[in-house]
């Protein structure tokens, strides 16, 4: 089959592989219809590129047909339209009793000392082979993959693998009160999903990005937006327009590669550089992450206020501003997405003809499996109005 092999930095091709078969009797086979390219990706595609190894194959938003399934699979069978989340878990143990399914103990990296494995995302997580190919070998699919109804386009059902729920959590995690108010730094897939949900609960929200057809798309979705680059001090414009107290949650949905921080893109440039090994010590040991977007949140949110962070962060002494944090009182929250957690407040909204979440209009590209490469490269500059790609790989 053919699929978005990792080679190098900046170097992602389309290989002829094996196809994937059932190892596991909670294995099943998926041939992929859908399936996105995420800001999470762009990460591997270059700073997180330590961790990766020539071979691996990206992608961690897949839907598609169930082709086989082991024999411990009984949710799902052949020929169902199913949508794959992107933490894998087993829906049994003690985290997942708890609807933490981003720390699943089973599928748990105790080595590396990270959560539960992911779908096409580094040796830290589990190194399992990606969702951006023609098929899929899902683990643990006696429980992960989530069965949709035939009639509307992928689309309407593919966010649920990462976007989605991921937003909703953000939401969730920023305690906005009834009727309150939340900033949204970012307006990347998963910024726009936020706004729309938090707008959607009723809250005012304001969103803040750089990007014109980003910040075009969720004005278009009734967001007030506000173009980073023409407020002095971003915070302060929001404080103004709060009554001079900030918003009551503020949402990162930005993470490791803000625009604005030139000493951590200058360290993330640098490990680059180093040889594989020496480049994982700088990363996990010391402070790559470019913080500018979190050090907004901190400073807009109001005293008393609540930060939701889903943009991902790598370093470890990346300065943080505790002077501040404490005395403002801020609560923090942050993670992968529990995807599963979710689906039931999510779905009845994906049922709703009339779209509410605007699920149709994300994807800015559709491309076949072989234009990959350049998807990448188009993504990461942000250029012809890249928001979404979605692979249709056999579509
Ligand atoms: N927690 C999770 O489970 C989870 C799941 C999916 C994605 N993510 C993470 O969420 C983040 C966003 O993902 P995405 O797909 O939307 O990525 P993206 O790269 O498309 O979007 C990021 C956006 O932030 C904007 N931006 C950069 N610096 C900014 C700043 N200082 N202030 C305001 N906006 C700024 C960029 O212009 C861009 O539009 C990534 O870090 C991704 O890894 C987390
Ligand atoms: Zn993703
Ligand atoms: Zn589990």
């Amino acid at each position: 089959m053919k699929a978005a092999v990792w080679h190098g930095p900046r170097d992602v091709r389309v290989d002829e592989v094996e196809d994937p078969k059932i190892e596991e009797a909670t294995d099943a086979i998926i041939r992929i219809t859908s399936s996105a390219i995420c800001g999470s990706d762009l990460h591997l595609y270059e700073v997180l590129s330590p961790f990766m190894e020539e071979g691996d194959i990206l992608g961690h938003e897949p839907m598609g047909i169930v082709e086989e399934v082991g024999p411990e699979v009984t949710h799902i069978a052949a020929g169902d339209r199913v949508v794959i989340p992107f933490n894998i878990s087993c829906g049994h143990c003690w985290m997942c009793d708890r609807q933490l399914f981003a720390q699943c103990e089973t599928t748990q990296n105790r080595e590396e000392e990270k959560g539960a494995s992911l779908l096409g995302y580094t040796k830290l997580y589990g190194q399992v082979p990606g969702g951006q190919a023609e098929y899929l070998r899902v683990p643990q699919a006696h429980f992960g993959p989530i069965k949709v109804p035939e009639g509307p386009p992928d689309d309407r059902f593919l966010y649920l693998s990462d976007v989605l729920p991921t937003s909703w959590q953000a939401v969730d995690y920023a305690a906005i009160p009834e009727g309150g108010s939340v900033a949204v730094f970012g307006l990347g897939p998963i910024g726009q999903m936020t706004a729309r949900i938090a707008a959607h609960k009723g809250a005012r929200v304001i969103a803040v990005d750089l990007v014109p057809e980003r910040l075009e798309l969720a004005q278009k979705h009734g967001i007030e937006t506000l173009d980073l680059e023409e407020h002095d001090d971003i915070s302060d414009t929001i404080r103004e327009m709060t009554e001079g107290r900030g918003t009551d949650g503020a949402i990162d949905a930005v993470g490791m590669e803000a625009h604005g921080a030139p000493v951590g893109e200058f360290a993330q440039k640098a490990a680059g550089l180093l040889p594989d090994a020496l480049a994982e010590k700088v990363i996990e040991k010391g402070g790559v992450d470019r913080m500018s977007a979190l050090y907004q949140c901190f400073d807009t949110v109001r005293r008393g206020g609540t930060v939701s962070i889903s943009g991902v962060y790598g370093g470890v002494v990346d300065p943080i501003p505790m002077m501040q944090l404490f005395d403002k009182g801020v609560q923090l929250r942050m993670g992968q997405a529990h995807v599963k957690k979710w689906i039931d407040e999510i779905m009845p909204l994906l049922g709703d003809e009339a779209d509410p979440l605007g699920t149709e209009d994300l994807a800015s590209h559709k491309i076949g499996i072989d234009e990959v490469p350049e998807a990448y490269e188009k993504f990461q500059k942000k250029e012809d109005g890249a928001i979404k790609f979605v692979i249709q790989p056999t579509g």
